[in-house]
């Protein structure tokens, strides 16, 4: 095993807060156990491109609540291509980067497991997504920060929903995945959830509100943006013809999910994986993301991590059905 000098950081893919507390880990624990680090800035772009620069403590200082990422990310369709990973590689060596720390989520990771192969080169992943949809984490970075964000969102929409009686159908965020609408309709106490994971379909949706109590004065349907029937302006429309008595308005609460100050519990997670990620490019891990199970570090390979096959709770949605009576 050859050892590492120079590890090379960067944030790809949407963005969520806790990025900056993951930044800020790797780059003072490299320097810590005496490493060079190099920021990397819009992902795979920036390194196709050769935008590196050398990091030292005072660069991560005062970020660790800071939304966003101060290395800026992208989606590179460049690093798709053999002769994109090509520029990438050569960048890479002529800046002595010798080994990689890649924060984002399954698009990263994917990117990620081709360069580490095709270059025989050593990378360490961290969970950085809002969505929660890579395995081997119970949590992602950003993602308990987001659900927060909804549901202070829902709050206020709930408040209005209530004083005129309406209905309203909001919809979340979560590309392929349903764990953001999940968690804030309990938490929001929605009437129903619809999320690709699960069978709960628009009939279902129509026998709850028939089947409901009618004294109730305001109702939430929580939607996941990339459901079966995902489409909240569509799912409205439906509602309004079978259910002319409700007034029904959507709310789409788009990229404000993404934003804002990370949470504790997101600053920590990020600090936790991002020391434990150097440490383990030092003992010889690469092509693993590192995540938290059951609170203890865990290293995942990346083909496991983006497997999209994580399994929704069903007990989560039972929940609700019996909550929303
Ligand atoms: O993957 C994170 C995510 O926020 C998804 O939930 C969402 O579908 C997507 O990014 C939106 O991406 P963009 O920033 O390209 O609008």
């Amino acid at each position: 095993m050859t050892q590492i000098k120079n590890i090379g950081v960067y944030t790809s893919g949407g963005d969520s807060p806790g990025m900056n507390a993951a930044i800020r880990a790797v780059v003072r624990t490299a320097i810590y156990y005496n490493l060079e680090v190099t920021g990397i800035r819009r992902g795979y772009d920036g390194m196709i491109k050769g935008d590196l620069f050398p990091m030292n403590r005072k660069s991560v200082s005062n970020i660790i609540g800071r939304g966003g990422t101060i290395l800026k990310t992208a989606r590179s369709e460049q690093f798709k291509t053999p002769e994109g990973r090509k520029l990438a590689h050569e960048q890479l060596l002529a800046n002595g980067v010798d080994a990689l720390v890649a924060i984002g989520g399954d698009g990263t990771f994917t990117g990620a497991r081709i360069f580490g192969e095709e270059f025989d080169f050593p990378i360490v992943g961290l969970p950085g997504t809002i969505d929660n949809d890579l395995c081997g984490t119970d949590f992602t970075i950003g993602y308990d920060t987001a659900i927060n964000t909804v549901i202070n969102a829902v709050d206020k929409i709930r408040d209005t929903a209530e004083s005129h009686d309406r209905l309203f159908i909001v919809e979340v965020m979560g590309r392929d995945s349903g764990l953001i609408a999940l968690r804030t309709g309990i938490a929001s106490g929605a009437e129903a959830i619809l999320i690709p994971e699960s069978k709960t379909d628009l009939a279902a949706v129509f026998e709850r509100l028939e089947s409901g109590r009618k004294d109730k004065s305001s109702k939430i349907i929580m939607v996941a943006e990339s459901g079966e029937v995902s489409d909240a302006f569509e799912i409205g429309k439906q509602i309004k013809e079978r259910f002319p008595q409700y007034d029904t308005r959507i709310s789409i609460l788009g990229h404000i999910q993404r934003g804002g100050r990370p949470s504790c519990m997101d600053r920590v997670l990020a600090s936790r994986v991002g020391v434990a990620a150097v440490e383990g490019l030092m003992k010889g891990h690469r092509n693993e993301m590192v995540g938290l199970i059951h609170n203890q570090i865990a290293f995942t390979p990346f083909e496991h991590a983006i497997k999209h096959n994580i399994d929704i709770n069903e007990d989560f949605l039972k929940i609700v059905e019996i909550l929303s009576i």
